[in-house]
This record gives structure tokens, C-alpha cells and sequence, in this order.
């Protein structure tokens, strides 16, 4: 379960505020569960939790037959294509036994270079993640890596080595896994891939890589649970509010500040979501994350002193997986025997406490959101609890949460210069 504490918000929302703001935020919450308003054809993501067995099934054998039959599994994708599961096996070092490697995501010529080069005599497959299918840098990756594959393995064999995720029908992906034969798993229509997490999208690489999807759907169906109809919601929902109230009264930037390095890449995932989600018409909270204690040795003088229209929302594990304790050493020239025979979970712990304590006298409104650790079940209500909330927010805001009309501006500028027929 999530925690949620807002020690210092009364000083930036008056109480009764948040008291009058509940209902209308579970208006939107209700609009959603009814598929409601705007963005409605797209709420198939509040379905995955609840995929059936014999689909997880699916994913999980073609996983161990990609382990059994291969090196390593390179993943081709971007945006919400990738991010998910990107952010579930880097959080989950404990559980994962296999190399996963993430490409499609820059048009980096140095990054491909060295990626190709990296697979030399590697027994590897391709998966390779578009909904529309047609997205530039997924498709260009994947044409020098199949090439890559084809080179090492033969045309016949490079085919039963990829794996396609997309539409059902539309888009380049599809025409060639159809007219190739290739292994396909299915996007659903009415799921956005910033919210495809738990689809194929992201659990196939994540059953690749030896995380148990099943333990990370049984979080995800309990959040969907507990913070939509049962005694959780309240939690969900007043973070969703407090987000709103703070940007309606003039905050602009959220940073979601972790004190686990394993959850950075979570919090890229989140950046995605609430952005492409809710920065939009104008309106949305820029956010941002910080890894501490590393960017407190950066960004920390920033969060404690620089411009004022900043919230906080540390994300809290509160027990460490595997902890160690500080060595003692009798000549003690550091200094650091005080220290010695202590968790290093307890001084990361006391490091987050001192940190918000220090923001929160620098003047910024902090929220924390706790889990007990970081498994695979927490994993899965994180993903969870994170769509519902800026969903909510975005139904507050006024804006349609699952679109996302600005990100094809850059691409009509890139195809123009490119001279790309018919644009
Ligand atoms: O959330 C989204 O919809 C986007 O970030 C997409 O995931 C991203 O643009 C990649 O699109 P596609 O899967 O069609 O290649």
C-alpha cells in the first residue's frame, strides 16, 4: 500500500479547499470508470490489471524461450514504448537474470555504432515495440538491426528471432510481421502507449528479462482496486487534487525526488506520463525528478533556494531489499566510526528526513508517497496508482489525458528537412 503525507501543504492550500475539492475530483475519477469524457475510447489500460491468465501465460513462455534461444534480447521502442518496461527492470535488479537492451529511442549515430558492434557473435532477438508502427526512430533501428540479424543468422532464421508489438492492423510493423510471418503480440486499440505498461508492451520485456509479471499484475489489479473503489482511493485522489490546486494557484514545475538510484529511470517513465498527459492547451505542471543523494550535490541548492514554484513528491521505499552495514576500522581517520555498525538503509532513511525537512523550511509544499519496498507487486501499484492520478489531475485540468497533439510538431519540421514524399 501507498502512504501518502503532506506534512507542510496547509501552508500553500487552506484545508477546507482540499475538503471542497474532493468531490470534484471524484467526479473525475467516476468519469473515468464510466468511460466518460474526453479521451474516452482510449481507457483500455484500466483493463490490464485484470489480463487474463492464459495471456500472461503467452508472454511468460515466449520470455523463457527467448532466454533459452539467445545471449541477450535488444528492445526496439520509444516513448511509451519503451519506457515501462525500462523502468521495471532497472528497479528490479534483484529479480532480473537477463541482459535486456533498450534501442529506438535516439537517432544517435555513435549509440547504433557501438550497439551493432556490442552484438557481434551474440546469439540475440529483436522485439521490436511500435503502436502506430509507423514512428521514425523505432522503424530505423530496426531496419540496421534486422539487417544486423539477417547478416549473422540468415533471412529464415533473423524471422523467427523478432518479435513485433503493435496494432492489430494498421501501420508498416504490422504489414510486414503479416506478410513475413513474424511473432506478434497486440497493443490494444483503446490503449495509449504511455499508459501500456502492463500490455505486451511492457510485460513481454520485462518476462525476458526474469521479472514475474504475474507478482507485478497482482500489484497492479490491487491498486486498481483499492485506489478506485476501495478505502485507498482517498490517497490516490488527494494527490491528484493537491497537484491540481498547487498549479491552479501558480506552481509550475513537480519533481519527483527518489533516494533509490533504481528508480530513476520510474520517474522517466513518470515524466512521460504526467507530461504528454497534462502539459497541454497551456496548462500542466513541467515534471522533473532528482536521484538523491546524487543530485543533492546539485540540484539540491535549487530545491532548497532557488525560485519558489516548485512541488516536491519524494517517492519513498521504506525498507531496503538488501541492506549492509558501515564497516568499523580502529585508526578511524576518516572520522566515520560514528557511523560504523549502521545500515546503510538507516542513513539513506536519515538522509531523506533531513532532506525534507530542509525543503520543507527552504519554503516548497512536499508531498511523500511511501511503499513498504520495492518489488515487483509494489512496482505493479506504482504504474498503477501513477495513471489513475494524473488521469484524475488531467480531468481537473481541463485537458484531454490521452493525447498528445504536440508531439507532432517536431515530426512535420524533421520530415520537411529530410524531404520525406508527401509531407
Ligand atoms: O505515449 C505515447 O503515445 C507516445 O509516447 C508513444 O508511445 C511514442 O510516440 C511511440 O509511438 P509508437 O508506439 O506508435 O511508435
Amino acid at each position: 500500500m501507498i502512504s501518502l503525507e503532506a506534512e507542510n501543504i496547509n501552508k500553500f492550500v487552506a484545508a477546507d479547499k482540499i475538503e471542497k475539492g474532493m468531490p470534484e475530483a471524484s467526479n473525475a475519477l467516476s468519469s473515468l470508470l464510466g468511460r466518460k469524457g474526453a479521451g474516452s475510447n482510449m481507457l483500455g489500460w484500466l483493463d490490464l490489471p485484470y489480463t487474463p491468465e492464459r495471456e500472461l501465460d503467452a508472454v511468460s513462455n515466449t520470455g523463457k524461450r527467448i532466454q533459452d534461444e539467445n545471449d541477450c534480447l535488444v528492445v526496439i521502442g520509444i516513448g511509451g514504448s519503451y519506457l515501462g518496461a525500462r523502468a521495471a527492470i532497472e528497479a528490479l535488479p534483484e529479480e532480473t537474470s537477463f541482459p535486456v537492451i533498450f534501442a529506438g529511442n535516439n537517432l544517435s549515430p555513435g549509440y547504433h555504432n557501438r550497439l551493432l558492434s556490442s552484438l557481434d557473435g551474440k546469439r540475440f532477438a529483436l522485439c521490436v515495440i511500435s503502436k502506430s508502427g509507423t514512428t521514425t526512430e523505432p522503424a530505423i533501428a530496426f531496419r540496421l538491426l534486422r539487417k544486423k540479424l539477417i547478416e549473422q543468422f540468415g533471412k529464415k532464421e533473423a524471422s523467427k528471432r523478432i518479435i513485433a508489438i503493435t496494432d492489430i492492423e494498421s501501420g508498416a510493423l504490422r504489414k510486414m510481421v503479416d506478410s513475413e510471418g513474424i511473432l506478434s503480440f497486440v497493443i490494444p486499440r483503446d490503449v495509449g502507449g504511455r499508459f501500456s505498461i502492463l500490455s505486451p508492451v511492457g510485460l513481454l520485456p520485462c518476462a525476458v528479462a526474469g521479472i514475474p509479471v504475474k507478482e507485478m499484475i497482482s500489484g497492479a489489479s490491487y491498486a486498481m482496486k483499492q485506489y478506485t473503489r476501495g478505502k485507498e482511493e482517498i490517497i490516490m485522489l488527494r494527490y491528484a487534487l493537491l497537484r491540481h490546486i498547487l498549479h491552479s494557484r501558480g506552481t509550475a514545475i513537480e519533481v519527483l525526488s527518489t533516494f533509490h538510484p533504481e528508480l530513476d529511470l520510474f520517474c522517466g517513465w513518470w515524466k512521460q506520463l504526467a507530461g504528454e498527459s497534462e502539459g497541454k492547451d497551456g496548462k500542466g505542471l513541467f515534471p522533473a525528478s532528482t536521484v538523491m543523494t546524487t543530485d543533492l550535490h546539485s540540484l539540491g541548492q535549487f530545491l532548497q533556494d532557488g525560485s519558489r514554484d516548485i512541488l516536491e513528491t519524494f517517492l519513498i521505499a521504506e525498507r531496503p531489499r538488501r541492506n549492509l552495514t558501515v564497516p568499523e576500522d580502529k585508526e578511524n581517520l576518516d572520522n566515520l566510526n560514528y557511523l560504523a555498525g549502521r545500515p546503510l538503509g538507516e542513513i539513506n532513511r536519515k538522509a531523506y528526513e533531513g532532506t525534507k525537512a530542509a525543503h520543507i523550511s527552504g519554503g516548497i509544499p512536499v508531498i511523500s508517497l511511501q511503499i513498504p519496498s520495492i518489488t515487483p507487486a509494489s512496482i505493479g501499484e506504482l504504474f498503477v496508482f501513477f495513471e489513475l492520478s494524473v488521469a484524475v489531475t488531467g480531468r481537473l485540468l481541463g485537458v484531454n489525458p490521452f493525447n498528445q497533439p504536440g508531439v507532432e510538431e517536431y515530426k512535420t519540421r524533421m520530415f520537411r528537412l529530410l524531404g520525406k514524399p508527401g509531407v
